[in-house]
């Protein structure tokens, strides 16, 4: 069966992010990786209200697309996201959309689905941008792999395979062949002890997906080095956090 992926427009206009994206959807689709586009545009997104119900009760009060967009992207094998540079950021669309993510930070559920960023600017911002977007892709628990770019002088230029093939890599191999950077490692670490020691509401979810006994959320290729340090950082973390 074709690998299926999910790739989100958040910019209100159909034009160089989406280019880009379309650009990409025909390549892929030439190597048999289904992929369907959506515009954030599309839905009723509401900002959060800042109650934090959802990392504290596992529940959103505001009624809107999100927990079917949420719902969604747990139906792909991948996700491509996308933004046009906005003082050198997210658009606000995109942005209103992670923050509506929050309750994947405590709770994720995209462990181990590989993400790509794409975005498109008049000249500033790329890295910001990107670094940014690789951030929240791994707060998901997801994994962060190619990053593309262009400029509004570049924007014709063709997507090339290479720019996408870290993607279709991970798109493609057993989950367990992955080799998840320090910096997940890490981030698993301390969600856990929030799990295990601050957040009792999560504590359920993370030995029911069994990941409280475990370094990482599934069996992967870890780096003995990384393995040790993220051990340690976990072991002395837990110590100095007190049960609430
Ligand atoms: C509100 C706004 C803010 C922008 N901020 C930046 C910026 O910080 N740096 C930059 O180089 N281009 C900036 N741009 C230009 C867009 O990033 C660029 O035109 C982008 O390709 C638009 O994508 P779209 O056609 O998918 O909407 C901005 C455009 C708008 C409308």
């Amino acid at each position: 069966m074709n690998k299926k992926v999910l790739a989100i427009n958040s910019s209100k206009r159909k034009k160089n992010t989406y280019k880009l994206l379309t650009d990409i959807k025909k390549q892929l689709e030439d190597i048999n990786i289904d992929v369907d586009i959506i515009n954030l545009y599309d839905y009723t997104i509401k900002e959060c209200l800042g109650c934090e119900s959802c990392i504290l009760k596992n529940q959103c009060f505001l009624d809107d697309d999100m927990d079917m967009l949420m719902s969604k992207m747990q139906e792909y094998d991948g996700i491509i996201l996308s933004t046009p540079i906005y003082l050198n950021n997210v658009s606000g669309r995109l942005k209103t959309f992670f923050d509506r993510t929050c309750r994947w930070v405590h709770r994720p559920v995209l462990a181990g689905i590989p993400i790509m960023n794409v975005v498109s600017t008049a000249a500033s911002g790329i890295k910001n941008t990107l670094k940014y977007m690789d951030n929240v892709a791994i707060q998901w628990g997801a994994f962060p792999t190619d990053g593309i770019s262009r400029k509004v002088t570049t924007i014709k230029k063709e997507i090339q395979p290479k720019e996408y093939q870290n993607f279709v890599k991970h798109l493609m191999m057993p989950k367990e062949l992955y080799k998840p950077t320090l910096n997940q490692l890490i981030l698993f670490s301390v969600y856990k002890v929030l799990a295990l020691k601050i957040m009792k509401i999560d504590t359920d979810y993370w030995d029911e997906k069994g990941w409280s006994d475990k370094n990482y959320f599934f069996d992967a290729k870890i780096n003995i080095f990384k393995k040790i340090i993220a051990s340690r950082f976990y072991k002395m973390l837990y110590k100095k956090v007190n049960k609430a």
